[in-house]
């Protein structure tokens, strides 16, 4: 199965998947989008020789439209936004529906929506004292962090310090259940009956 994978800073969430992509070998990234034309991610990609876009309405980006037919070319079956921060058009959420999944550092749905990004969400959840905190990947729809929830896993957050300390931990949880998705996805385990996602074991 071919992915595309959305980025937008780091990418050590692109990195999980592409080191596991060896693991379960049953799917491929093809290609790495960024609304940046320079972000980390676009290194990693780069190392492991993955073509990259750049996607806006700028001079030498891609647009929307032309990156859909592209993946319809390409033959691309999902859609992964890892750490991606634009909002995608409705038009394009539309075409791949039910196709596109994102993750999001804590157990939705709490702690989303808009401006509820990277230290955002932790230092939220740390204010909140909440005594958990997780991770959670979900179906992408055309409003921030609502779609449809495919997993999640949560961690102890009862003894942190600070924001940073929870993000720490919610980032390894990340780094796992983002492939462990991916791959179910690949096997056709993740199906939506009654109008609820299920994952089949
Ligand atoms: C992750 O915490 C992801 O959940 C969030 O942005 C962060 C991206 O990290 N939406 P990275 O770029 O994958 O390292």
């Amino acid at each position: 199965m071919k992915i595309a994978v959305f980025v937008s800073g780091r990418g050590s969430n692109l990195q999980a998947i592409l080191e596991s992509q060896k693991q379960f070998d049953k799917f491929e990234v093809s290609a790495v989008v960024s609304d940046k034309f320079d972000c980390a991610a676009f290194e990693i990609a780069k190392n492991f020789s993955i073509p990259t876009f750049t996607v806006g309405n700028k001079e030498r980006c891609i647009s929307f439209n032309d990156l859909s037919n592209l993946f319809f070319e390409y033959q691309i079956e999902l859609i992964v936004l890892a750490g991606f921060l634009k909002l995608l058009p409705n038009e394009f959420v539309n075409q791949f529906n039910n196709k596109i999944i994102n993750i999001h550092p804590a157990l939705l749905p709490s702690f989303g929506g808009k401006g509820m990004y990277g230290l955002n969400v932790h230092k939220a959840v740390f204010e909140s004292s909440a005594k958990v905190s997780g991770a959670s990947v979900h179906f992408v729809d055309p409003t921030y962090d609502t779609g449809k929830i495919i997993a999640q896993r949560c961690v102890d957050i009862s003894d942190v310090k600070s924001p940073e300390e929870i993000a720490e931990r919610v980032l390894k949880i990340e780094h796992q259940i983002l492939p462990y998705v991916i791959d179910k996805f690949a096997d056709g385990k993740i199906k939506i009956i009654d109008n609820r996602v299920v994952v089949i074991d």
